[in-house]
């Protein structure tokens, strides 16, 4: 079983497998608090908090029922423990020890990103090691994945995430949370070329990603007043999809050193960004041109839920790898020890 509460999804799900996958979805339930918090434009940490607390009992029961199995049928009980809003993270992972601990069931707490990061091994049994894009709200990452605790970093942004650039973006445009899926909608009717906005990092050494810069163009293009909201969301989109080419494309390079025997490695593509067509069209063929294999899990195993959470503790698990009860709830929590807090 898998409890998912990192931000503002409430999320119980009961998965079978073992590594490398695929693994079969017995039950997925996710509840969205969009409602709860499109009043303030994002996800407000004490809301999200209380929701998940009254939300969480019910999710799980739900979860089991789907699946047809009693708690005691279980192997084991996973929660994400980090990052994330820390008020959230506690209430899953309360819940998936206090289970644990009635049934006599192991615990694995999760890193939520091992969570998008192993969901192409949940969905089609890709093998390590492959590179990741891991392209989220919180997160814009790209990393070589080998296995649970293995992970290589690339590249990571030094301001804000892609998932953001686009929340922000919508923000501007008046375009209610989360903006992303508004934004790729716009795009389509617009002009990627009508206006000129920046590529931040295009052509820097090393594979680390900027939005900040394309935030600040985006909010002083609107600003000037008479604009067209679908040429804002192409052009805006257009210049995210030349970063992350750029990025990618460096990270690609960067992987191929590490990585020489692999003929055909997988590029993965996770996150709730991974959900847009758009981007996904283009890393495609970025992947072709360069002998990548291409994934990108279903968009429901895309943005937060628990099976994928479900999974990532089965891959620690077929490691035995299991946490104690004293296992603390982390608003941080790196993937890999490079990287400075
Ligand atoms: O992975 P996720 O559900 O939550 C975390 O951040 O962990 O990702 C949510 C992010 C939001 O920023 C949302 O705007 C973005 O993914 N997103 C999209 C699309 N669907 C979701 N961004 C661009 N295009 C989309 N279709
Ligand atoms: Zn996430």
């Amino acid at each position: 079983m898998g409890i998912e509460t990192s931000c503002d999804e409430t999320a119980a799900a009961v998965v079978r497998g073992c590594p490398p996958g695929p693994g079969q979805i017995l039950s997925d339930v996710v509840f969205s608090q969009l409602e709860e918090h499109r009043p303030y434009g994002g996800v407000v940490p004490e809301i999200a908090a209380r929701a998940h607390v009254e939300l969480i009992d019910g999710i799980v029961t739900r979860a089991l029922a789907d699946a047809g199995l009693k708690l005691a049928e279980v192997d084991a009980v996973a929660a994400t423990a980090g990052p994330g809003l820390i008020g959230g993270v506690m209430v899953g992972l309360l819940t998936a020890k206090a289970l644990a601990l009635a049934a006599g069931k192991p615990l694995i707490a999760v890193n939520h990103l091992e969570g998008h990061g192993f969901s192409p091994r949940l969905s089609d049994g890709v093998k390590f090691p492959y590179l990741l894009l891991l392209v989220s709200g919180g997160h814009c990452q790209l990393l070589g994945v080998e296995g649970p605790g293995r992970f290589r970093l690339y590249g990571t942004t030094i301001d804000d995430a892609a998932g953001e650039a686009f929340d922000k973006t919508a923000k501007l445009l008046g375009l209610p949370y989360p903006g992303g899926p508004r934004i790729e909608v716009l795009a389509r009717d617009g002009n990627p070329a009508r206006y000129t906005l920046p590529r931040p990092m295009r052509g820097r050494a090393g594979a680390d990603f900027s939005f900040s810069g394309l935030k600040t163009a985006v909010r002083q293009l609107i600003q000037t007043g008479d604009v067209d909201q679908a040429d804002v969301a192409a052009s805006f989109q257009a210049a995210v999809i030349d970063i992350l080419i750029d990025r990618a494309t460096a990270a690609m390079a960067m992987f191929r050193r590490d990585f020489p025997d692999e003929p055909a490695p997988a590029f993965v593509v996770g996150g709730g960004v991974a959900a847009n067509g758009a981007i996904r069209e283009k890393l495609a063929q970025l992947a072709a041109a360069k002998g990548f294999g291409f994934n990108v899990p279903p968009v429901h195993l895309c943005t937060d839920n628990a099976a994928m959470i479900a999974w990532a503790g089965i891959e620690n698990a077929a490691l035995g790898r299991f946490d104690s009860f004293a296992a603390p709830a982390r608003a941080r929590w790196p993937l890999y020890p490079q990287e400075v807090p």
